[in-house]
């Protein structure tokens, strides 16, 4: 059975892409420090504890299971994190990653899937989000993810690295079955968050922004489901497998939700009344980031059937009841 390095296996996207994997015949290896990931989600292969900025270690594990491909998650993700301790995104997103790809060229594993972001666009008003938009991050998560992509292109120049990149719009939802689901701590996504304040695990949810340049005045963005995303990955390791090369992939529906659309929805979909207040913007948010492509439909043939958003918040709701893990 093939094996896939999966770094980050241990937290949210990431564990549910080791589900996927298994599931398509691999063997997904999970690499994860636990900052931020849960060592309970890993259940679907086997785990390796390790910082990515430790090179000996990396090495270790390559030396160890000889992967076909790396599928590599593992980051601080949070937008408004970053614009406040920019040093941190930097050290750990571009200098993990680092380290890993130089691992990978060293081991000759050059099949390379990278979760990079929306946010490497920024805001850009009244453009398509295709993959040949320019790219202009307005928070250190962006930039960080976006130097990533120049050193993946610089790897594969010098040693032959092809990668798939998949640019993330807001991912949500959770394993149908509920094995693996959203659990950060502390949480800043939008849904678990609302889903907390309908539970009354918090007070409220605060709206961050009611003035924004959008017909309700709160941030406009698109959610595709978590399981979706993971099978764009499968689908584009099978890409990288088959040797069609490197190649650069949005992961979003085309269709953008504002915050108080979620917040409509999601009380329909729960049955229940979102608490919430409003308050200042969030630094670091863009105001509208929906995608304006379908070349992973076209290319991959992926088919993101779970992207709608009753789907999404009653998987997560479903999640959210039953599913919590302990390091
Ligand atoms: N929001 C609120 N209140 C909250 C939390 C969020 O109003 O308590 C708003 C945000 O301002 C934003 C929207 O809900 O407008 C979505 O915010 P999230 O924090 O859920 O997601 P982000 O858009 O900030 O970021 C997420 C991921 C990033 C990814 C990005 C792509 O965290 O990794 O989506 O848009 F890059």
């Amino acid at each position: 059975m093939k094996t896939v390095l999966v770094t980050g296996g241990a937290g949210y996207i990431g564990s549910h892409a080791c589900k996927a994997l298994k599931a398509a015949g691999y063997t997904p290896v999970t690499f994860d420090n636990l900052c931020t990931g849960w060592q309970d989600a890993v259940k679907f292969g086997p785990f390796e504890q390790g910082d990515l900025r430790d090179r000996a270690r990396v090495d270790e594990v390559f030396d160890k299971y000889d992967p076909v491909a790396v599928m590599h998650f593992a980051a601080l993700s949070q937008v408004g994190e970053s614009m406040e301790k920019p040093g941190i995104y930097w050290d750990n997103n571009v200098g993990g990653s680092l380290a890993l790809i130089e691992s990978a060229a060293a081991h000759g594993c050059k099949n390379f899937v990278f979760s990079s972001t929306c946010a490497t666009y920024g805001d850009q008003d009244n453009v398509v989000l295709d993959e040949d938009c320019v790219q202009r991050p307005i928070n250190s998560y962006g930039a960080s993810k976006r130097a990533i992509e120049d050193i993946l292109a610089n790897f594969e120049a010098a040693y032959g690295l092809k990668h798939v990149i998949f640019r993330y719009f807001n991912v949500a939802g959770a394993d149908r079955d509920a094995e693996v689901g959203e659990f950060h701590q502390p949480e800043t996504h939008l849904i678990p968050l609302i889903l907390d304040a309908i539970a009354g695990k918090r007070d409220a949810l605060t709206i961050f922004g009611t003035d924004y340049d959008t017909p309700d005045g709160t941030c406009i963005r698109d959610y595709v489901h978590v399981c979706d995303l993971v099978d764009a990955h499968v689908l584009g390791l099978k890409w990288l497998l088959e040797g069609k090369g490197s190649w650069v992939f949005n992961l979003g529906t085309g269709t953008g939700f504002s915050v108080r659309e979620v917040m409509d929805q999601s009380k329909v979909a729960t049955n229940r009344e979102v608490p919430f207040n409003t308050g200042p913007r969030r630094a670091g948010d863009a105001t509208k980031l929906v995608s304006g492509s379908t070349r992973a439909a076209a290319e991959l043939g992926w088919k993101p059937l779970r992207s709608t958003l009753p789907i999404m918040i009653k998987d997560a709701w479903r999640w959210h009841q039953t599913g919590h893990y302990d390091k």
